[in-house]
């Protein structure tokens, strides 16, 4: 438990905060509260569901594996290098977009609070927060990530970044903490949600996303999306297979956080990263390709998996979306959207919605 860390009814258990150390903390702390949303036994049924998602996804055909394997900590740093790779254009691309239009999302909005699903990229939160600070207004900043460690070390630098902020971030899955969200002091809110991480929910996953989003606000309430946008195969599929191969290693690594989690012993170097763009889905679908007949075996799952030269497994598929589109299955599900930007090459886009 981290030294910031509060549980969810401070005021019912003050001996849940611990005191931090030294000065400097201390007045930080004073500034950020972090509320772990899972409980034990939700963490422990969490860890059962990841459990049975491997299984199913390795005993089907094609094979499967869920994405949230990427992400251990060799995987959130290969990830941060994807980011900065001269083929991978979203980040970059929609920080420009976000540099350009900030201002005038604050000023549409008015005061309100920014609640950010995924903390990771702090540039981007740092873009709004700016505009808003800009404009005179209160900052209160609501990150919400599965990883306690990642939320904390971010919301820290912020802080002391920005002396008038104050920092709520929630521990948990983006449902949970939908499903949970506080109310909030501010006029209004704002959910985040950037980095197309939409484009790796499936069509039906999406939908129920949304539903989840406009449950959690107020009507009169802001969603701000980042998508990418759909365009040549040729560049898509560049994005996704980086010359310097980060990405490679990175779908890779997927089966050496298996070997470590569940004692597996998937041989890395008979397993090639595949990605291509599913033109008629959409879709770049990112695969690890079997490179021989082989045989692996995860000990604490109990399960041993055959596969065959040439077959793959699923690790993730990433949408390309079109503005029109979009915007139509938002306003089906109450959300107008107010204004939308996007870069000189219509790359990527931003939209400001409203729930009705
Ligand atoms: N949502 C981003 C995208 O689809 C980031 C991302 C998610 C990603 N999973 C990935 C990027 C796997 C590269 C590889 O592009």
């Amino acid at each position: 438990m981290s030294i910031f860390e509060s549980a969810s009814h401070a005021a019912t258990s003050p001996s849940a905060r611990a005191k931090p150390v030294g000065a400097a903390s201390s007045h930080l702390a004073r500034r950020l509260q972090i509320e772990q949303l899972m409980q034990a036994t939700e963490t422990l049924e969490q860890d059962v569901l990841g459990r049975a998602d491997v299984i199913h996804g390795l005993t089907q055909r094609p094979k499967t594996l869920p994405a949230h394997y990427f992400y251990d900590d060799r995987g959130s740093e290969l990830f941060e290098q994807i980011c900065a790779l001269p083929e991978y254009y979203p980040t970059r691309t929609e920080t420009a977009i976000l540099q350009s239009c900030a201002l005038a999302i604050a000023t549409a909005t008015g005061p309100c609070e920014l609640v950010e699903l995924g903390s990771g990229s702090a540039t981007k939160t740092r873009i709004l927060l700016d505009a808003y600070d800009q404009l005179g207004y209160a900052l209160r900043y609501m990150p919400i990530d599965v990883s306690g460690g990642m939320l904390e070390r971010s919301a820290l630098d912020l802080l002391v970044s920005y002396p008038k902020l104050q920092v709520h971030g929630l521990v948990g899955s983006y449902e949970l903490a939908l499903n949970r969200l506080p109310s909030t002091r501010l006029p209004s809110r704002m959910i985040c949600f950037l980095g197309s991480t939409l484009g790796n929910l499936k069509p039906q996953e999406c939908q129920q996303f949304f539903r989840q989003i406009t449950a959690a606000l107020q009507p009169g309430e802001y969603f701000l999306l980042g998508i990418d946008l759909q365009k040549s195969q040729q560049q898509l599929e560049a994005a996704y297979n980086d010359a310097a191969g980060v990405t490679a290693e990175f779908n890779l690594n997927m089966l050496g956080h298996l070997n470590l989690r569940y004692g597996g012993n998937f041989d890395l170097s008979q397993f090639e990263h595949w990605a291509f763009y599913n033109q008629s889905e959409q879709q770049i679908e990112m695969h690890l390709k079997s490179l021989s007949a082989q045989t692996v075996q995860l000990k604490t799952l109990d399960l041993t998996v055959e596969l065959e030269p040439g077959e793959t497994i699923q690790t993730e598929i990433s949408r390309k979306f079109s503005l029109n589109d979009i915007q139509q299955e938002l306003q089906t599900q109450g959300l107008m959207s107010l204004q939308v930007w996007t870069d000189p090459q219509d790359w990527f886009g931003l939209l400001l919605c409203q729930l009705q």
